[in-house]
C-alpha cells in the first residue's frame, strides 16, 4: 500500500479551517503542515509543522497544498507552489484578474502538475443531482436558468465584490450545468458599505447557443439564500442548496412517454420537492483531489474551468462599469466540464 499522501493548508481561515477538518477525515491523505501569516490561526493546530507563508512550506516534502488565503495573494502563492512542483487546490475564485487566472493555469500546466480551484457548490448534494437528471435528460430541453444569491456581509472578505466573491460560485453553475460557456454578460451593480466593492449587483448572461441565464446577487442581505431555477421543457426545476432540495413544478402539457424536446406547450402540472442527502462538498472534494494523485478517475474543477469563471466574472464587472453588454473570452473556456478525467500521474 502506498503511504499517505502529505498535504498542507496554507490560510487558516474560514475555507482553510474546513479544509483541514476535511483533510483530517479522508484515508490515503496525511495533514502534516500548515501556514499562515496570523501566529494565532497557526497556534490551532499545535501537533502539524507550521510556517507563516507558502516559502516556509517548501522542502518538506508536501505531495500537495490547498490555497486558502485571501484571493489577492493566489498568484503568488500558486505560482510558488508551481515552481517547487508541488501540485495545489486553490480556492476560488482562482485570481482577482483574468490574466493572473491564466498565469496560474498556465504555470500548473506547463510542469504537468494536478491543480483545481474551489468550486465547491458544484459539490453540494442538490445541485450534483440536478447535473446528473439533466445529463440524463429527465427534464429535457433546458430554456433558461435563474439564479438568486444572498448573504449577510462577509467581513472577513476585504479584497472583492459580491460579484467576484460568491457571483463566481453562479457562473461556475450556469456553465457546469447548461455545459455551454458564457459568451457575453450584461449587469448593474451597486456599491452600498462603503468598501470599495460591489455588494449587489444582477447580471444577464447570453449562452453560446442562444440561451438566457440571470444571476441576483447581495452581501447585504439579512438571510442566506442560494437559489436556483430553470425553465425545461418537462416544467420549472428549482433548487434550494441551503435545504438541499429540489422542487419540480411539472409540465401537463406533455404527455407520458413524450420526447423531452422542442416547446410543447406548458400547463399547471404535479409538484414534486425531495430533500437530496449526500457527502459535505469541502469533503468529497478532497476525496477528489486524493484520487487525482493517485492516477485514479476523478470529477476535480480545472483551472481553466476556473479561468473562465473569472473571465465572466470580469466582463460582468466591466459591463457594469460600461453600461453596455461585454463579450467573455470564450476562447478561453473549456469544452465539456463535467468529464471525468484520467490523471496525468
Ligand atoms: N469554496 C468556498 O465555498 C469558499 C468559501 C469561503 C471562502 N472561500 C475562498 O477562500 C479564500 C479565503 O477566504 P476565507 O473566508 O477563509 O478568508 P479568511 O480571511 O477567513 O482567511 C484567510 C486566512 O489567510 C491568512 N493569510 C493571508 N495572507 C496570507 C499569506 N500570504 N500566506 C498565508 N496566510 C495568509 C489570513 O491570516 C487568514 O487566516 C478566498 O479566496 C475565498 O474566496 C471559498
Amino acid at each position: 500500500m502506498s503511504p499517505p499522501l502529505r498535504a498542507a493548508v496554507i490560510g487558516l481561515g474560514w475555507a482553510g479551517s474546513v479544509h483541514a477538518q476535511a483533510l483530517a477525515r479522508i484515508d490515503g491523505v496525511e495533514l502534516v503542515a500548515v501556514a499562515d501569516t496570523d501566529p494565532t490561526r497557526r497556534a490551532a493546530y499545535p501537533h502539524l509543522y507550521q510556517a507563516a507563508d507558502v516559502t516556509g512550506l517548501l522542502g518538506h516534502d508536501l505531495d500537495y497544498c490547498v490555497v486558502a488565503t485571501p484571493t489577492a495573494t493566489h498568484e503568488q502563492v500558486g505560482l510558488t507552489l508551481a515552481d517547487a512542483g508541488i501540485n495545489a487546490l486553490i480556492e476560488k475564485p482562482l485570481a482577482p484578474t483574468l490574466a493572473a487566472a491564466l498565469r496560474l493555469a498556465a504555470a500548473f500546466e506547463q510542469r504537468g502538475l494536478v491543480a483545481s480551484v474551489g468550486h465547491t457548490e458544484r459539490r453540494n448534494p442538490a445541485i450534483a443531482e440536478l447535473a446528473t437528471r439533466l445529463r440524463a435528460g429527465d427534464f429535457g430541453d433546458l430554456y433558461a436558468l435563474a439564479t438568486r444569491r444572498h448573504s449577510p456581509f462577509p467581513d472577513r472578505i476585504r479584497d472583492t465584490g459580491v460579484v467576484s466573491d460568491i457571483g463566481i460560485h453562479d457562473v461556475d453553475l450556469i456553465a457546469y450545468l447548461t455545459g455551454r460557456p458564457i459568451s457575453s454578460v450584461a449587469a448593474r451593480t451597486a456599491s452600498l458599505t462603503g468598501r470599495g466593492h460591489d455588494d449587489l449587483a444582477v447580471a444577464w448572461c447570453l449562452l453560446d447557443d442562444g440561451g438566457l441565464a440571470s444571476m441576483e446577487l447581495s452581501r447585504v442581505a439579512p438571510l442566506k439564500e442560494r437559489l436556483l431555477v430553470l425553465h425545461t421543457a418537462a416544467g420549472r426545476v428549482s433548487v434550494d442548496a441551503v435545504t438541499r432540495t429540489i422542487t419540480h413544478h411539472t409540465n401537463a402539457a406533455i404527455g407520458a412517454g413524450a420526447p423531452l424536446t422542442g416547446f410543447r406547450g406548458m400547463s399547471r402540472g404535479r409538484v414534486i420537492s425531495h430533500h437530496i442527502e449526500g457527502p459535505e462538498p469541502f469533503h468529497a472534494q478532497s476525496l477528489a483531489f486524493r484520487d487525482a494523485l493517485r492516477g485514479r478517475a476523478h470529477d476535480l474543477v480545472t483551472l481553466r474551468e476556473g479561468v473562465a469563471a473569472v473571465a465572466a466574472t470580469e466582463a460582468i464587472l466591466a459591463a457594469a462599469r460600461l453600461g453596455t453588454d461585454v463579450p467573455v473570452a470564450t476562447s478561453i473556456i473549456p469544452k465539456a466540464s463535467h468529464a471525468v478525467e484520467e490523471s496525468p500521474l
